[in-house]
């Protein structure tokens, strides 16, 4: 700990301007949100330095998270968001321009950037809270229903500071030397594919592993076979799961995992199918008949699936459904652990508090620390321990993010990931010239490259 004079002036050498200035006369392209199912792909003048610590970066590739998709459906709480606000928190490219204190990185390195923003040193960075950094996050909107608030994220509304987003050709990264990894050069071993999910997915698998103490000889359940969960049972198999229960609702999806999953410990449920039949809790019962040791969110708030919550939730009795943590309160094993991935904002009607209390269970929940785990998990992606690109279905240009947004959120063309690639970009594409897709995929989805 500091001594309180310290402190004061850390805190002073801190403040980093979240708009900082631009440079006039040199546009770039950058993806904005403009309201509900509104994406707009604009010009606006590049971010220069607004701090010793910043570094510009020249983005190559620019993926769309699941956690975009609550902005894009507009289910942010109002005024959260403003038009023209830049998207984007999953990004990679190279280094720019560096300010004048950042001694680890120069022109020209190739990095990824992880989604949340840390300063480094307040009391949670040192403690790798990274997303819970002191420093990051101006906005004190969280403050009103927390009481505290998380770090800074880049793209990701006026809630988490207000960041501009990397989906875009440029973008300022602040503090810098805690937020940007350098990756081996695309033409030594990794195109940015390989790499790119470090920024946020691959992470929060790990995470939600991490959370759920997955070990050698589990049973694991997942709810939701989106990137993130489709990453996570990959995550949970690398750490010896005996069993890894995957559960979608969206037939595609769980198809589409059993492709790129280890068969033999993969089971698939389809939601849909187990509506009137019971339940997923009794369906997963049924293959394992006292319940997984973990279950694990990778849903999160905005898919209601319940006709009582859709209905609360478009009153604004809450903000958030039951439908899943219920589901999951019910189905893990007596004295189990629950990991909580999906993002959820605030008040949930009908929770099933006495299920989780009176059946012993252990929860842990929230945004990924991406900077705890990135250098690991680049280890493992260079001995191919952990292959994250097996989620990426599409890739397209920058001036694609509309139709880009729209057949991943409504769950189009086979759509699993898309990675947005900018102008700087100068590996081929699309991916299935690379052997990311398999003639099935091919089938179910099309590409306009
Ligand atoms: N904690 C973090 O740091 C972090 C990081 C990245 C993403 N996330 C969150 O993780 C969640 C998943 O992200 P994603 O990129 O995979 O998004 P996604 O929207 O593509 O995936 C969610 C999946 O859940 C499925 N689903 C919906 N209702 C369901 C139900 N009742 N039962 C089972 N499955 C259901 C959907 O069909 C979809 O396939 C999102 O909430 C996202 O915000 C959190
Ligand atoms: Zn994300
Ligand atoms: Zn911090």
């Amino acid at each position: 700990m500091s001594a309180p004079g310290e402190t004061s002036k850390m805190e002073k050498k801190l403040t980093v301007p979240v708009c900082g200035p631009t440079v006039k006369g040199e546009p770039m392209t950058a993806v904005t949100w403009s309201g509900s199912r509104d994406i707009r792909v604009v010009e606006v003048d590049r971010p220069a330095l607004a701090h010793p610590e910043d570094v510009i970066l020249r983005v190559t590739s620019s993926a769309i998270c699941g956690s975009d998709l609550h902005l894009y459906t507009g289910n942010f709480p109002k005024g959260s968001m403003t038009k023209g606000d830049i998207l984007g928190h999953e990004f990679m490219g190279k280094v720019h321009e560096v300010g004048d204190d950042v001694k680890n990185l120069a022109q020209g390195d190739r990095v990824v950037c992880c989604f949340d923003i840390s300063c480094g040193r307040c009391d949670a960075c040192r403690h790798e809270l990274y997303t819970l950094c002191d420093k990051s996050n101006d906005s004190t909107a969280q403050e009103r229903l927390y009481r505290d608030k998380s770090g800074g994220y880049f793209g990701y509304s006026h809630l988490t500071g207000g960041w501009a987003g990397g989906q875009a050709d440029y973008v300022r990264v602040p503090f810098a030397e805690q937020n940007l990894l350098k990756v081996p050069s695309e033409h030594e071993r990794h195109g940015d594919l390989d790499v790119i999910l470090l920024s946020d997915v691959l992470c929060t698998a790990w995470h939600a592993c991490e959370m759920g103490n997955v070990s050698k000889g589990d049973t694991v359940a997942i709810w939701g076979a989106g990137p993130v969960g489709i990453l996570t049972a990959q995550c949970a198999q690398h750490r010896g799961a005996k069993k890894v229960l995957l559960i979608d609702q969206e037939k595609y999806r769980l198809d589409f995992a059993e492709r790129r999953l280890d068969p033999r410990s993969l089971v698939t449920l389809n939601g849909r199918q187990h509506q009137h039949d019971g339940g997923v809790a009794k369906a997963v019962r049924g293959v394992l008949p006292h319940g997984p040791d973990v279950c694990i969110e990778a849903v999160g708030f905005h898919y209601a699936s319940t006709l009582l919550h859709k209905a609360e939730m478009s009153l604004g009795l809450e903000t958030d459904p039951a439908d899943v943590m219920n589901e999951i309160f019910t189905t893990v094993r007596k004295g189990g652990r629950v990991s909580v991935v999906g993002v959820y904002l605030g008040y949930v009607n009908h929770f099933n508090f006495g299920c989780f209390m009176e059946k012993g269970l252990t929860m842990k929940a929230g945004q990924t620390p991406v900077q705890r785990y990135w250098k690991d998990l680049l280890k493992k992606i260079e001995n191919k321990d952990l292959e994250p690109r097996v989620v990426i279905t599409h890739e397209l240009p920058l001036e694609d993010a509309a139709r880009a947004y729209q057949i991943f959120n409504d769950k189009q063309e086979g759509c699993v990931k898309v990675v947005l690639h900018t102008r700087f970009y100068d590996g081929h594409y699309p991916s299935h010239e690379r052997g990311v897709k398999d003639d099935e995929d091919v089938a179910e989805t099309s590409s306009p490259h």
